[in-house]
């Protein structure tokens, strides 16, 4: 299975911080934020990973990550343009997944604690479809909402005004390579941008979307009083020690 971390996006609720830097470059405890994706795809065996992000500060993430040889991984790298949604953003690693392959799609700004590697395990050996992860919110009108039936997702709602369950769909999507040809037949949203949610809606209404819920914390680092949050949650976190760390 391989691996692909979005790390575009403007990050308008983290300004003015991110017009220096790009938001998944910002620090949570001794790492960037991109670095916890990085180790959760490691950490659930994948170690072919795509990097998808904007050209503002794209070589900081070559500096800090290299080839991904240090962090024993394999990372190429891949610009969009523009912000044009998370949709399109992933329609950027078609020719990085081989045909038949499947992918774990991570949003940069997704800081959590479950390990995804069972599910990784139970998702390879699935003949097709897709699973989203879900987490219990306090206000799900911020998120994607999933409304559920059974094992099954029915439908999820972006951003709705009155939410029909209290879960949010979080950042943490595995795909068949369909994927793609979802993503061809999507149209821009109102606000001009290829949906993610509108991907999954396609798998949902063929009966491909299937869920699990998170146990443990989850974070959407996007906001300074979440990134606050996420930095707390992960201050003392040390990944594996590197080459001239000096630990
Ligand atoms: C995106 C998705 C949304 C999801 C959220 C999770 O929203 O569109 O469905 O719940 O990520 O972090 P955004 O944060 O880009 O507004």
């Amino acid at each position: 299975m391989k691996g692909v971390i979005l790390a575009g996006g403007t990050g308008t609720r983290l300004r003015p911080l991110t017009k220096m830097i790009n938001k998944h470059l910002l620090p949570v405890g001794k790492y960037p934020m991109v670095y916890y994706a990085v180790e959760k795809l490691r950490t659930a065996g994948i170690t072919d990973i795509l990097l998808v992000t904007g050209k503002h500060s794209a070589s900081l993430y070559t500096d800090f990550l290299g080839s991904g040889k240090d962090w024993g991984v394999k990372i190429a790298y891949k610009i969009q343009e523009e912000a044009g949604g998370i949709a399109e953003a992933l329609e950027l690693a078609e020719s990085f997944v081989h045909p038949g392959e499947k992918l774990l799609v991570l949003l940069g700004d997704n800081l959590f604690e479950d390990s995804l590697a069972p599910y990784v395990k139970e998702f390879a050996n699935q003949p097709e479809g897709a699973k989203v992860f879900l987490k219990e919110v306090e206000d799900p009108r911020r998120y994607g909402v999933p409304v559920m039936d059974g094992a099954l997702i029915k439908r999820i709602e972006e951003k709705p005004e009155q939410p029909q369950s209290n879960y949010c769909v979080t950042g943490i999507y595995m795909y068949d390579a369909s994927v793609f040809s979802m993503i061809q037949a999507i149209e821009p949203s109102a606000r001009g941008e290829m949906e993610i949610t509108d991907v999954n809606n396609l798998y949902a209404s063929k009966g491909l979307l299937s869920y699990h819920l998170l146990n443990g914390w989850w974070i959407d680092a996007g906001t300074f009083p979440s990134w606050y949050e996420a930095t707390d949650r992960l201050r003392e976190y040390s990944g594996p020690s590197l080459p001239g760390d000096g630990k």
